[in-house]
């Protein structure tokens, strides 16, 4: 692995970047390669950017693997990434183990195959005492299915009368998030190009930096990373509110 300097000051590092992993079909496409070999690379890319992630000091990193919407692409791709999933935990689990590494999965896992499935599971409980770095997976998931779940739990639990309507805030809402655990994201990330949300994260990332690059997915390195963090390093955030030299 490359070493790359610490892009920024420990203490303006993001606690949560998230990451739109985009162009694996145009990665391949342009090697004139079928699209599953894009998604096999960018598999490879994972790495790295968790490797960075413990040596930089992120303590949240959360990635895009698959959508509620990737189900519509081809049944051949579809199948390739499921395969990629599960051999990536078969794989990898232990190594991420070993490092501190804790996963978790954002989204539905019940409609995945077995197979992945039972991976998926098995890595999420082996890796459960971790601290280091927590590295969410969003499989399966989408932003506006996981606020109607939310909205759902929280109908269900004020039915039962275990909660009133006017005890229904937003920290509530959060609570019934799969990220109920998580702090709101502080950088998304999104590779080629693209300037779009794409249903991730969107209650998480009211507040988020947005940074697009326009490298594929499986060209994304510590290089691209440690820039990602110089832009983001770069920003005044504000939340709503004025920055110091406006407030005068
Ligand atoms: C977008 O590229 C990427 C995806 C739909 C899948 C991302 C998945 C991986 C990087 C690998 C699987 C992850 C794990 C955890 C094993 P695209 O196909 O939309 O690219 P395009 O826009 O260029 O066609």
């Amino acid at each position: 692995m490359q070493s790359v300097e610490t892009p920024i000051a420990p203490e303006k590092m993001p606690r949560h970047v998230a990451i739109i992993m985009d162009g694996n079909g145009r990665w391949a496409k342009e090697r004139g390669l079928p699209r599953s070999m894009g998604h096999r690379q960018g598999v490879l890319a994972l790495r790295p950017v968790i490797e960075q992630s413990i040596r930089w000091g992120v303590p949240y990193l959360t990635l895009f693997a698959f959508s509620t919407e990737n189900w519509a692409r081809p049944k051949e791709e579809v199948g390739a990434l499921m395969g990629l999933i599960e051999e990536f935990f078969y794989r990898e689990v232990e190594e991420l183990r070993s490092q501190g590494v804790r996963i978790r999965i954002l989204g539905e896992l019940s409609a995945l195959p077995e197979r992945p499935r039972r991976l998926v599971e098995r890595a999420v409980e082996l890796t459960e005492p971790n601290r280091r770095l927590t590295l969410s997976l969003a499989l399966n998931y989408g932003g506006r299915a996981e606020l109607a779940r939310a909205a759902r739990l929280l109908a269900q639990e004020a039915v039962e009368g275990k909660l009133r309507a006017e005890d229904i805030d937003e920290a509530a809402l959060a609570k019934r998030l799969y990220t109920a655990e998580l702090p709101d994201v502080d950088l998304l990330i999104r590779t080629a190009g693209e300037l779009r949300i794409s249903n991730f994260l969107l209650f998480q990332s009211a507040y988020a930096e947005f940074v697009a690059l326009p490298c594929r997915w499986p060209d994304f390195d510590e290089q691209q990373y440690a820039q990602a963090l110089r832009q983001y390093g770069a920003r005044q955030r504000r939340f709503g509110g004025l920055e110091a030299r406006e407030r005068q």
